[in-house]
């Protein structure tokens, strides 16, 4: 469809979507914040300011066409910032049949965007912990208790996935050593079983893009989530998992991870100032973050990783990672 057909597609809905949140439909200039246009993955995210109104977003997202995630998404959304009292943008208009949302535009810049700019070292623990505390504020607002943690659906799927790279119904980059990395963390399930673990709401996609921060130092001035996954409950090793070995990717020297860890203390200890809700001897991010290095992994497609430059860079960075995570595996 392309930036532009895309782009006049979200600006058609505009004038209902102003209606149904009681602001002027005249005066307001678009900005494009992020477009992407995939095969499963269609949506546009524009900014719009008026002189004396509240800076707006308006998203568009035709793809996945599926109006049962659309709605699942905004009703996250709006059921996350219910139990916050804050941390997430208000919701101003929806056209659910449209996948069409307009909300308000938080400040900042996405934690992604913090760290990239970081010039010391600081700064990256600030925006860190910043991220910590948003993600604290989200389980502890939808806390779910304490349960004894099982990791058998997660190494189900992971033996599952092994046994199709192996029988070579799955393509995946490195196979062999996926495998192997599979392997040895469908072992390591055992350790965890039955330890304690919290659980809370799911964001279901919780990495540095969705998570918006203003201020100096970042974070001080406001931390939101965005970008919600369907609301379900979880352990919270899920989102930490995920958040974390974002960072470890794309903010880290492999060479500060100690051996049996995924991340350098550093990093964990600007996360764990923020993220006051659980602890990293919580079995559920113990477990899921090791996990989380072959769910990164698997999704850089085979024949990217030997064209595509950053696809190159994340998988190199995953390697090394699960070195260090499993000294025996080198
Ligand atoms: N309410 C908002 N206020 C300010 N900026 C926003 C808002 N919503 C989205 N953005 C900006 O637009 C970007 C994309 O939004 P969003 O995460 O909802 O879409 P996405 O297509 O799922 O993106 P990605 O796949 O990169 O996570 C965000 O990373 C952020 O920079
Ligand atoms: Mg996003």
């Amino acid at each position: 469809m392309g930036r532009t057909g895309l782009e006049q597609a979200a600006l058609a809905l505009w004038p209902r979507l102003s209606t149904i949140a009681g602001v002027p439909a005249e005066g307001y200039t678009p900005r494009l914040l992020a477009w992407r246009d995939e095969p499963d993955r269609r949506r546009i995210v524009l900014e719009l300011t008026a002189p004396g109104q509240p800076p707006l977003v308006l998203k568009l997202a035709p793809l996945p066409a599926d109006p049962a995630l659309f709605a699942g998404s905004l009703a996250a959304q709006q059921a996350a910032l219910r139990a916050m009292g804050g941390g997430v943008p208000q919701v101003l208009a929806a056209l659910p049949e449209s996948h069409a949302l307009l909300m308000e535009r938080v400040p900042g810049e996405t934690a992604a965007a913090v760290m990239e700019q970081a010039t010391r070292p600081e700064q990256l623990d600030d925006a860190l912990e910043a991220c910590g505390r948003w993600l604290a504020w989200f389980h502890a607002a939808t806390d779910a208790g304490m349960r004894a943690y099982r990791p058998r659906a997660v190494c189900d799927h992971l033996a599952r996935q092994r046994d199709a790279v192996a029988a070579g119904r799955r393509q995946v980059p490195l196979a062999r050593e996926f495998i192997a990395l599979s392997d040895r963390v469908i072992a390591e399930g055992a350790r965890y079983d039955g330890l304690p673990a919290s659980a809370g709401g799911r964001h279901g996609d919780m990495n540095l893009r969705n998570l918006m921060l203003a201020g100096d130092p970042p974070g001080q001035g406001g931390v939101w989530g965005l970008d919600f996954a369907p609301a379900q409950s979880a352990p919270v090793g899920h989102d930490v998992a995920r958040l974390l070995l974002n960072f470890a990717v794309t903010c880290t020297d492999p060479e500060q991870i100690p051996e049996g860890e995924v991340l350098p203390p550093r990093a964990l200890a600007a996360f764990f100032r923020g993220y006051v809700f659980s602890g990293p001897e919580d079995a559920s991010i113990g477990f899921l973050l090791r996990n989380q290095i072959i769910a990164d992994w698997a999704r850089i497609p085979a024949a990217a990783a030997k064209s595509d430059l950053l696809q190159q860079i994340r998988l190199a960075a995953l390697r090394a990672i699960a070195r260090r995570a499993f000294p025996d595996l080198r």
